[in-house]
Formats: structure tokens, C-alpha cells, sequence
């Protein structure tokens, strides 16, 4: 025998590698997958019920095992290892095996079990751990619904009464508590925690004219005014009075407002007043809120007055 017929390339077919499908597989690849289905519920269930973090964890193992596991007997099991060698020249299938393959993939080979039901077990275990790993979702929190519009001194609105503005301590005021140029931070009364709440009043100086929004004059008080604390721009607090100028500075980007003329930005990057809220004082003499403030408050994304 030549060299020549040594180097030529043996063609010949193979015996199947790798295991049969058997009926046990089936049912093996079956069970992992409604396990795993059964586990994704179980998480969606524990995480509606309040959470608890070691169970979430071994369902989520669990249910994304399952499903591994599966995938991989499937693999194993049902899909074709066969390797075949053939002459190149001849690529095409005969008739005979093309008739093997399409009844082969119609229906499977020894299927006890039934590949439906095994595709619907794969499906039923991704779409429940689909659907369990959109319940994180509820976690961001609740819908703020006007949460975001409103501060505790709403509460004054139609209220005899009103809200008493009160200081960190929660203790009322009186206007005479105020010097003039004072200024002080309060907040509306058992609310002194809300981010949103800080309030400034600022009294000033009876030769300082205030030329104030349309109906806002009766918003003062013995010369005491109040503007939201947060900054419009970025939401710092502001709080450098200039009493002779009648200006609050905002320490962060030197966003400058005008006390006297409705906290209208004058200076820096603040594009939106500071806003105000209507004062009165109740039949004890305390310093109250009558309604919210003018506009919601904090950083401008709002763009918009009321
Ligand atoms: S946060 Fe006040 S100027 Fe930027």
C-alpha cells in the first residue's frame, strides 16, 4: 500500500455518542423545570408576603437551578450527538434521511413524556421566573402621587387655625419673638423632620417697601415674611441674610433672591423664586400658615408656578 493511500481520510459513520433518550430523562428534565416553576412562584409569593432574604435567595438558586439543570439534560439527552464523516463530493441527504430527521423532529424518539409537555415546562418555569423577578419592581417605593407637590403645611388649607409655624424644637412663636432683621428656620407644627418643610422668616425693616404678587401683601405679618429654605437651584439651603439689601444667598452656587420683591432670583443659576408661604397668626397670637406653600418646593425641575 502507498503513502498516498495511507493519507486518505477515512468515511465512515459512527455510532452515537452520548446517552440515549430514555423516558427517565424526559421525565428528569420535566421535574427540574416544574421545580423550577414552582420555586419562582414560591418567590414571587415570599417577596409579595413582605420579603424574607434567605428564602428569596434558595428560591431564586432554586428556581434558576432548576432551569439549568434542565437545559442541560435537554442538551444531553434529546439533542442529536451524532458525529457523521462523509465524502465530501456527496453533501446532500438521501430521501431515507431526510424522512429519519423529519420524523424524528415531529416526534421524537421513545417520548413518554411528550416534548409538549416538556416545552411547556420550560416555559412555564421561565415565565414564572420572569414574572418573580419583576416583583423587585414594588420595592422602589410607592407611587409619590402629590407627595412631591405638597408640604405638611397643606394641611392649613381651610383649617381655622391654620398650621402653627413652630422651631426645632417644636415650640410655636410669636411675631414679637422676631427681631427685625431676624431670621429664623422654622417648620409647620410636629413636622419638624420633613425634608421639605424648613421654612425661613425674615423680618423686615418697616422702611422696606415689599412689592409682592398680587394679593400676597396679606401673606406678611408685622413685616415677617416666609420663603421655602430650599434652594430652587439645587436644593441647599439657603441662608445668608443680607438684611440691609434685603437678600438671601445660597451658599452653594451663589444663587441670590430678593426678600423684598418675592424672592425673585437676582443672581446665579437659581431660575425660579423662592416659594412663599401665607402667614397669619392664630387667636393665641402664635405665627401660623394659612395654606401650602405658593408653589412646590426645592429644585426647579417643577418649572412651574401655581
Ligand atoms: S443650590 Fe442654591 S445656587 Fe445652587
Amino acid at each position: 500500500m502507498s503513502d498516498l493511500e495511507h493519507d486518505e481520510p477515512e468515511h465512515d459513520e459512527q455510532e452515537r455518542s452520548g446517552p440515549p433518550p430514555t423516558a427517565s430523562a424526559e421525565v428528569l428534565a420535566a421535574a427540574c423545570f416544574l421545580v423550577a416553576a414552582l420555586a419562582a412562584i414560591g418567590l414571587g409569593v415570599v417577596y409579595w408576603q413582605g420579603g424574607q432574604t434567605q428564602l428569596e435567595g434558595l428560591m431564586l438558586a432554586v428556581a434558576t437551578g432548576g432551569i439549568g439543570v434542565g437545559i442541560v439534560v435537554w442538551a444531553k439527552r434529546f439533542m442529536p450527538h451524532d458525529e457523521v464523516t462523509e465524502e465530501r463530493e456527496s453533501l446532500a441527504s438521501t430521501q431515507e434521511e431526510i424522512d429519519d430527521f423529519r420524523s424524528a423532529f415531529e416526534h421524537g424518539e421513545q417520548s413518554v413524556v411528550g416534548r409538549r409537555l416538556l416545552l411547556g415546562s420550560a416555559g412555564a418555569a421561565l415565565t414564572a421566573l420572569g414574572a418573580a423577578l419583576l416583583f423587585p419592581i414594588r420595592s422602589l417605593g410607592p407611587r409619590p402621587g402629590k407627595g412631591l407637590k405638597e408640604t405638611a403645611y397643606s394641611r392649613a388649607k381651610g383649617r381655622a387655625g391654620g398650621v402653627r409655624l413652630v422651631r426645632a424644637d417644636n415650640s410655636p412663636l410669636k411675631p414679637e419673638d422676631l427681631a427685625v432683621d431676624g431670621v429664623l428656620t422654622v417648620f409647620p407644627e410636629d413636622h419638624t423632620d420633613d425634608a421639605d418643610s424648613p421654612t425661613l422668616v425674615i423680618r423686615t425693616r418697616s422702611n422696606q417697601k415689599l412689592d409682592l404678587a398680587e394679593g400676597r401683601d396679606a401673606w406678611v405679618v408685622d413685616g415677617i415674611i416666609a420663603y421655602s429654605k430650599l434652594c430652587t437651584h439645587v436644593g441647599c439651603p439657603v441662608g445668608l441674610y443680607q438684611a440691609g439689601e434685603g437678600k438671601l444667598l445660597c451658599p452653594c452656587h451663589q444663587s441670590t433672591f430678593n426678600v423684598l420683591e418675592g424672592a425673585k432670583p437676582i443672581f446665579g443659576p437659581a431660575a425660579r423664586p423662592l416659594p412663599q408661604l401665607p402667614l397669619g397668626v392664630d387667636d393665641d397670637g402664635y405665627l401660623i400658615a394659612t395654606d401650602d406653600f405658593s408653589s412646590p418646593v426645592g429644585p426647579g425641575f417643577w418649572d412651574r408656578d401655581r
